[in-house]
């Protein structure tokens, strides 16, 4: 399914800070999140100690973008930019554009390969990004975008969709065009809790249940890297890797399988390797489990019924 010979993607976690409140993030959400956040990176040593271009042989994004991060907060980005610059692979930086003066933002442009996406997640065409992206100030991320525009950054417009925020999607898209903007990303997002709006029926492709999992990550040849060290098979199991960290909780099957091949030693990147936790026990009974009566009840929800954020993605 997955090897270290076929992974083309790598979805790394930096961190467990952040310097907003986005109302539907896991940050917010979690009942857990006081213990989890706030506390943790992951560290340039074990970067450079664990991800070596020679193991990664078929490398073609790298993405940083977790579940409860805001990349720009770690304080050796740089240095990990510049460690992953030399890959000849994608990179991709998702962030709330808030963090760092206009310098920085210039300077992070000249560090990025040629191919390289910052997706800002703006939700809104000036303070009203504000209302979701809650401590964050439209005009210092405006300053920042245009720093790293202007310095011959590329950058994606990403617009999450609620009812607050709807009537300014083609405003935002027209100041992304003007702005130099790419590319515009818009996320129908599936979480209920933050009055989302719902998709038109042309928009997007309305197939509401598959017959089948078909896993989105192993599809994208794709992995995961949660910012405590945890290698596993895609972002939509980090919050209850994340939790089940810090409570030993078991909710379903998932965790009994952390629990029972004990996660620390067989996908934890302090005592294995990259390859050693996509080849652990853990993994393999997760894809077995799709093709029995019992499949794992996240894999069943996310990829045979879609409960999943649909992406529209534009070129400006
Ligand atoms: C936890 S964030 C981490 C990256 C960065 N802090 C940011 O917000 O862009 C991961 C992704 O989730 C997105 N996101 C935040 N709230 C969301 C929501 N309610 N529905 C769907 N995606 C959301 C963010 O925009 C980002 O692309
Ligand atoms: S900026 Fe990103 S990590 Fe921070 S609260 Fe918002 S969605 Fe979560
Ligand atoms: S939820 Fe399961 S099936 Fe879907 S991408 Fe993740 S591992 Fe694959």
């Amino acid at each position: 399914m997955w090897t270290m010979d076929t992974i083309e993607w790598l979805d790394i976690e930096l961190t467990s800070f952040c310097n907003i409140r986005c109302k539907g993030c896991f940050r917010e959400i979690s009942n857990e999140a006081d213990k989890i956040l706030n506390k943790e990176y992951l560290d340039l040593d074990t970067i450079k100690e664990k991800f070596k271009k020679e193991h990664f042989s078929n490398i073609k994004i790298v993405n940083f973008c977790g579940s409860v991060d805001e990349p720009t907060t770690h304080p050796q980005f740089f240095d990990i930019i510049r460690y992953f610059a030399d890959w000849n692979a994608h990179i991709n930086i998702a962030t709330n554009g808030s963090l760092r003066t206009e310098k920085w933002w210039a300077t992070l442009a000249t560090l990025l390969p040629e191919s390289h996406r910052v997706t800002w997640g703006i939700d809104g065409a000036d303070s009203v990004s504000e209302i979701y992206r809650e401590g964050s100030n439209f005009e210092k991320v405006k300053k920042n975008f245009r720093a790293f525009n202007g310095a011959g950054g590329k950058s994606n417009w990403q617009f999450i969709v609620f009812e607050h925020n709807e009537h300014q999607l083609d405003q935002a898209k027209e100041i992304a065009k003007q702005e130099g903007f790419k590319d515009f990303k818009t996320i129908i997002s599936h979480r209920k809790d933050t009055k989302t709006v719902k998709p038109k029926q042309d928009e997007i492709d309305t197939v509401e249940e598959l017959s089948y999992i078909s896993c989105k990550y192993s599809n994208q040849k794709r992995i995961f890297i949660n910012h405590m060290g945890n290698v596993i098979p895609c972002c939509h199991y980090n919050s209850k890797m994340l939790e089940y960290s810090v409570t030993g909780k078991v909710k379903d099957q998932f965790e009994e399988l952390l629990d029972k091949h004990n996660y620390k030693d067989t996908i934890n990147l302090k005592s294995t390797t990259v390859d050693q936790a996509i080849n652990s026990d853990i993994w393999k009974e997760i894809i077995n489990s799709w093709s029995t009566d019992s499949p794992a009840p996240r894999c069943n929800q996310v990829c045979k019924q879609l409960k999943r954020d649909k992406f529209i993605k534009e070129k400006l």
